[in-house]
């Protein structure tokens, strides 16, 4: 990596999604319109041994915040800048649409929120988003909570055996696995009351999710998408495999919609419509969707939300933890801060939501992670007309004209790590969320200023008008932001509440690679160790 940061170590690296120039070719479209934006030549060999994100950062310093990247005749427009980032997802936001991304989802998420086109996603959107009210997210720390803590008696009873078995107090575990089980029994209990159990199990269902993951993320990275041509489905064995994971999914979702449908309850769309999610035993986003909407609400359309809502909100949020736990394990003086706050704060109890209003040095750690980190990486769009792009802050002309049909890469990792935006760009500082930085004078863009989004818990798109988009921004932004916020906040608490943290190997044995998310290509082992007082 050209910038290396100086004291946190960067991973490895090694390629992946959207990492071959082959995958780029087959998305590229009409380059030659583009005129006089400034172009950055696909060398080839840049594009292997590295994820792509990586080389596109490069890029920027070098060609600015917004740029092509051309290879021969084709090209897609690259986009680093927060001024015209905000344009594409906010101001301008029907102009695009998901372009590859629905292309490679559509097959697993339907018509759900994120592949939909424009007309069933307003409708799904205004039928989804009151789901999540505030009252929800407070009944949904319980549940963080009681699926962190299933983790953590895992993880005790793991060191328990060690120190009978060898005398050792230590044990080493793979972090990201772990939470990733942890994210998937959170997602399940919340969105559909489904316990996985997938912290203490395996199950049929549980591989089938991960073998669509998977199969996703293939297809994010193969050259030609030959699962397209109908008879792929049954020659190629992995894609026969995709078709019976998908089943195994889609069976055990439509169980549960008919399961809800066939138990709702009038009593039950009462205490849902005065939010009182503390006298129901089912408070899940399904319950809500069909006791709201009525037992009419279309099957496979709530299968289409489910899912989408199960793939979106699942590797994300793990992968949060997991870099949370790789940046933190190389700043121990962070780990002992925090571990000061949480023992203020929680004592040895479990994590509430008012309390979690007072963890604010582990909101800021959960904050600072996803801005080196941003799940993913990479916002994709398409034009869907010709469009005129804005000036961008560091000089960038005004003006440029996109051709409809172009795919457009907005980069969220660097507008996170751009040294026109961020003081020591590269180094993990949860502090800097608090240092308030207001509008220098810089023609279009704001600044920062918490100001602007008043009450907010977590630092957001907007304080940093558009510098920071952890989420996306305008209206397709991530509908279970505070969600995952929150959810990231009670983990992290409840294990360094119990254990401290290490990594096993040194922080560049981290081989980064990326697929929907950024992630480590062998795990995260660690260490972990019952908490010295
Ligand atoms: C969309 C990130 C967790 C559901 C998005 C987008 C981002 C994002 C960047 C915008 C994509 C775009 O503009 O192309 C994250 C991160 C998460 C997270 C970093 C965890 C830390 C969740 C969770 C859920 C969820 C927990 C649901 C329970 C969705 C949905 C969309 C979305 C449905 C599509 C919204 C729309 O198009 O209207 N997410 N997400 N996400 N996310 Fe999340």
């Amino acid at each position: 990596i050209r910038c290396q940061s100086t004291d946190t170590k960067e991973p490895k690296t090694n390629g992946n999604f959207l990492d071959n120039a082959s995958n780029l070719l087959t998305n590229f479209l009409s380059g030659g319109s583009l005129g006089s934006m400034p172009t950055a030549e696909g060398a080839v060999s840049d594009l292997f041994g590295k994820p792509l994100f990586l080389s596109l950062y490069d890029w920027f310093l070098e060609h600015g915040g917004v740029y092509k990247l051309a290879f021969g005749p084709k090209a897609f427009v690259v986009i680093s800048d927060p001024i015209v980032a905000r344009h594409v997802l906010r101001e301008n936001a029907f102009s695009y649409d998901k372009g590859v991304l629905a292309e490679i989802l559509e097959p697993i998420m339907g018509k759900g929120l994120i592949p939909a086109d424009l007309d069933t996603w307003k409708l799904r959107r205004r039928a989804i988003t009151p789901a999540f009210h505030t009252l929800y997210l407070e009944a949904m720390v319980k549940v963080f909570s009681d699926c962190s803590e299933k983790m953590i008696l895992k993880s005790e009873r793991l060191l328990r055996e060690k120190e009978v078995s060898s005398g050792e107090d230590v044990i080493e575990l793979d972090l990201e696995a772990e939470f990733s089980s942890l994210a998937l029994d959170i997602i399940g209990l919340s969105v559909f009351n489904y316990d996985f159990g997938s912290v203490t199990k395996e199950s049929p269902v549980i591989k089938a999710v991960y073998g669509t993951l998977y199969e996703a993320e293939h297809r994010s990275t193969f050259y030609f998408p030959y699962w397209n041509f109908p008879p792929a489905r049954w020659i190629v064995p992995r894609q026969r495999k995709f078709q019976s994971d998908l089943k195994i999914i889609n069976d055990c979702l439509d169980g549960l919609i008919q399961n809800a449908k066939e138990t709702r309850e009038e009593t039950d769309v009462e205490k849902l419509q005065q939010r009182d999610y503390s006298n129901l035993k089912d408070a899940s986003l399904l319950r809500f969707l069909v006791d709201m909407r009525g037992v009419d609400i279309d099957d496979r359309q709530l299968r289409d939300d489910l899912m989408t809502m199960l793939i979106a909100g699942h590797e994300t949020t793990a992968a949060v933890l997991t870099w949370a736990v790789y940046l933190l394990s190389q700043n121990p003086e962070k780990i002992r801060k925090a571990q000061a706050e949480i023992d203020a704060v929680l004592g040895e109890g479990p994590p509430t939501y008012e309390s979690m209003k007072k963890l604010e040095y582990i909101r800021l750690i959960v904050v600072e992670v996803l801005r080196l980190y941003p799940q993913p990486p990479l916002l994709i769009r398409r034009t869907l007309k010709s469009e005129t792009l804005p000036g961008g802050y560091k000089g960038e002309k005004s003006g440029h004209q996109v051709p409809k049909g172009t795919d457009i890469f907005i980069s969220v990792y660097n507008l996170h790590r751009s040294p026109y935006f961020w003081d020591n760009p590269h180094e993990f500082e949860p502090e800097r969320f608090l240092r308030t930085k207001e509008s220098n004078g810089i023609e279009g863009w704001a600044g920062f200023d918490p100001s602007r989004s008043p009450g907010a818990l977590y630092p957001n798109e907007i304080i940093a008008d558009f510098a920071f988009l952890p989420f996306g921004g305008g209206p397709r932004k991530c509908i279970g932001d505070q969600f995952a916020l929150m959810e990231s906040t009670v983990a992290l608490a409840m294990l360094l509440q119990k254990f401290d943290v290490e990594l096993r190997g040194p922080p560049e044995s981290v081989e980064l690679v990326s697929g929907a998310t950024i992630h480590a290509k062998n795990g995260m082992w660690c260490k972990l160790k019952k908490r010295s007082k």
